[in-house]
């Protein structure tokens, strides 16, 4: 492995570039993927070496398990010692797509992949692109969002170009990412589900699916008290953060635009389409008032532009708050480091 490429962005699409990134990968080299979600930063889950190379190239701590992406049911064997029918149940209804499970893990795991957890994350994406890469390299994939550990996740290949140019062989282009967050992460490892991260897919889908109802883990909307240890250890990082300070405001439109005017005059506004018309401030839409599936999809792309932009201080308009939004609120309070202010 090199230290240093000259990396590529081939099409996700074009069958040669997926045969490519599939040797590429059982080579134990490292290749960006889109997925319906966010980008993904792809390894031969079952080769340490390789999945070392993920934490290397990110910056990511140790200690911080990543998701193993599947392409069909039968290959959960070198991962899960055993399948409980709740997770069949959850596969049936959401796979592929934006969902997590995390089970016992199979003791073949490398260490390294779970972060010595003994438990797996797996996950089935919908993207055709991942699917693809997945067959052709012909083994599971550990795959982290493909962004520089705590910047933004990527939903373009332009994202993962400006995180890892030179670091990497490959960046598949998938377009942009349909959801925009990340999966939504569930474990069935516990006496109970527990919702670790949320996404798309709302608890109260979750539950019916499963038939029994589904908790939400504390550290969702709270940050972690001093020393708490967090079910999903990627809960206490300062995640999806954009290097300018962001403040989340919530409350009514009214109050929003009042607060923002009478902020220093570069403090930009992270608002809702159409809102940037009302504001002399400058401003970054990310996704139309009261459309969770817009914003989550536009979140990650208007903080990355908000650091292009030099921007030191942002005021957001917040998300609502149900079991509908919860994924995009989630990531939006973490942007904001917890910093809500109500108005
Ligand atoms: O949508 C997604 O899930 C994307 C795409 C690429 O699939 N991937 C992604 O990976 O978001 P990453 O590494 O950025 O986030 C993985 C999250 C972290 O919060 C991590 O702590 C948690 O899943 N996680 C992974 N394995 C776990 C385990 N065994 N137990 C608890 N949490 C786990
Ligand atoms: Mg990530």
């Amino acid at each position: 492995m090199k230290s240093r490429y000259d990396t590529r962005v081939l099409p996700g699409n074009d069958v040669e570039a997926v045969s490519l990134a599939g040797r590429l990968l059982r080579e134990g080299e490292l290749v960006a993927i889109p997925t319906e979600t966010v980008y993904g930063l792809a390894a031969n889950a079952l080769n340490p070496v390789a999945v070392a190379r993920i934490f290397q190239v990110k910056g990511r701590p140790q200690d911080n398990p990543l998701i193993v992406h599947i392409s069909e049911l039968s290959m959960w064997r070198p991962l899960v010692r055993t399948l409980p029918e709740t997770a069949l149940r959850l596969a049936a209804a959401f796979w592929p797509g934006p969902l997590t499970i995390i089970l016992p893990r199979d003791p073949g795991v490398p260490d390294v992949t779970t972060a010595k957890l003994d438990t797996v994350a797996v996950r089935m994406p919908y993207h055709p692109a991942a699917r693809a890469v997945i067959r052709a390299a012909g083994v599971p994939l550990a795959a982290p969002s493909a962004n520089l550990s705590g910047l933004p996740s990527p939903t373009t290949a332009a994202h993962c170009l400006n995180d890892l140019a030179g670091r990497i062989p490959l960046i598949l282009d998938g377009g942009e990412c349909s959801v925009g967050i990340e999966s939504t992460v569930v474990t069935l490892a516990g006496e109970h589900p527990l919702l670790l991260r949320p996404g798309v897919l709302t608890t109260a889908m979750l539950s019916e699916a499963l038939g029994e109802p589904v908790a939400v883990a504390a550290a969702v909307e709270q940050p972690l008290a001093a020393g708490e240890k967090p079910f999903s250890p990627g809960m206490k990082y300062r995640h999806y953060a954009p290097k300018a300070r962001v403040i989340l405001l919530e409350g009514s439109l009214a109050s929003f635009l009042q607060e923002l005017d009478k902020a220093s005059i570069d403090t930009v506004g992270l608002v809702f389409a159409g809102e940037e018309t009302q504001t002399a401030h400058p401003c970054i839409p990310y996704g139309a008032a009261h459309d969770a599936e817009s914003q989550a999809r536009g979140l990650f792309a208007a903080l990355r532009l908000l650091d292009e932009r030099g921007a030191k201080l942002a005021y957001a308009r917040c998300p609502d708050r149900n079991d509908e939004t919860l994924g995009v609120y989630n990531r939006m309070l973490r942007a904001a480091a917890f910093e809500v202010r109500q108005i």
